[in-house]
């Protein structure tokens, strides 16, 4: 039976407000490439064809918007509208007429796992379990779904408890047999109020079916926050292959750098890794290692490093560098010169974050 895939890009996003006010948090890009991508190009690389994605009624249509028909990934893609954001488990009720008596991975549509998921695959094919897990050791367990093992055996499964019994999160990539569908009906709702897939987990392994723990050898993010983000945003440029197709005038480029066709840079310097969207245009400029700016930005007079900026974004005339940042859509920063009064002038979205000099 072939294997399906379930990719969850509903939910709310709240941890990534403004960004996230106006746009789902799974097309946030890392590495200019929206998050939920990466998810689907692994899906594509594991031999899955059919991909199911759930989506949330209010940014469901610019999901489908910039994922499409499958077709650029080699996998043809159903969308499955959740009305409400009423857990993991229920989101995997919402499919069950997409994905019917077939085994399925689902991948959360904010994780990136480094290495993807073919390994995976196999050893579900191999081993028939009725659900395989992903666990890491992470240093704050009390902010995922936390796994006690016996030897290879899971044995309990907790999402986030206040007292973590161990430091193995779990990742958001689980494989299942359809017996899941079963056991997400069988749950009650959390103290959040949400049907918990680690619930539903725990209900197989109570019920004897055998439930198989994989420890992550490489890394997983979770890029719910934006440190994770930048984090995210470091690891995949670290991988970068280098790539000058833009238009260079007095520039240098040094290291891992990508600058894609249409983009212009005049008297700057671009230190990798780092990669440059189209169409945008770097002028008197410096971009420091691990940025990443999206396509029609204009970057003039200024310092960027360790950030990550989203299309036709704008930073002039700064006096400072700029690090560690993350700038929506269309946002402007710029020094006034010579403007009097001489003062800070702002006009910035509700849960914005500015650090100023
Ligand atoms: O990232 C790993 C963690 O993911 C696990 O350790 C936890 O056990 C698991 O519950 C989950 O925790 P989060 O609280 O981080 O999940 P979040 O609400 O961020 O949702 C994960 C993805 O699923 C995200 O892309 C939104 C989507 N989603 C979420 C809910 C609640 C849906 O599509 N529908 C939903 O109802």
């Amino acid at each position: 039976m072939a294997l399906k895939g379930l990719i969850l890009s509903g939910g709310k996003g709240t941890r990534l407000r403004p960004i996230t006010h106006t746009s789902a948090k799974q097309l946030v890009p890392v590495a200019n490439k929206p998050v939920l991508f990466y998810g689907i190009e692994a899906m594509a690389a594991a031999g899955i064809e059919e991909v199911g994605i759930i989506i949330a009624p209010e940014t469901g249509d610019e999901i489908r918007a910039a994922a499409g028909d499958g077709s650029r990934f080699g996998v043809r893609i159903t969308y499955i509208v959740q009305d409400e954001p009423a857990g993991l488990a229920h989101a995997v009720l919402t499919a069950e007429p997409f994905l019917g008596s077939d085994p399925f991975v689902m991948y959360l549509g904010d994780n990136l796992l480094q290495g993807g998921i073919s390994d995976l695959v196999q050893a579900f094919e191999r081993n028939e379990p009725e659900a395989l897990i992903l666990l890491t050791p992470v240093p704050d367990p009390e902010h995922y779904g936390v796994a006690e093992l016996d030897g290879d055996r899971v044995v309990a499964l907790a999402e986030k408890p206040p007292e973590p019994k161990t430091n193995l999160a779990l990742v958001g990539v689980y494989l299942f047999s359809p017996r899941i569908h079963d056991a997400a009906r069988a749950i009650e709702p959390s103290a959040r109020g949400e049907l918990e897939i680690t619930d539903a987990i725990q209900h197989l392994v109570d019920a004897g079916a055998r439930v198989e723990p994989h420890i992550v050898q490489g890394w997983w993010k979770d890029t719910g926050r934006l440190d994770d983000m930048l984090e995210a945003n470091r690891l995949i440029l670290d991988n970068l292959q280098t790539r000058v197709e833009g238009e260079l005038v007095d520039s240098t480029v040094e290291g891992r750098v990508v600058i894609e066709p249409g983009a212009r840079l005049e008297r700057c310097t671009v230190r990798g890794p780092a990669i440059i969207g189209t169409g945008t245009r770097l002028v008197d400029a410096y971009v420091g290692p691990y940025t990443a700016i999206a396509e029609d930005c204009l970057v003039e007079q200024a310092e960027i490093e360790h950030s990550i900026l989203l299309a036709g974004s704008q930073v002039r005339n700064l006096a400072g560098r700029m690090e560690s940042s993350l700038l929506g859509r269309n946002v402007k920063i710029s020094r006034d010169e010579g403007r009097q009064p001489r003062a800070y002038r702002f006009m910035v979205g509700d849960n914005s974050e500015i650090g100023i000099l």
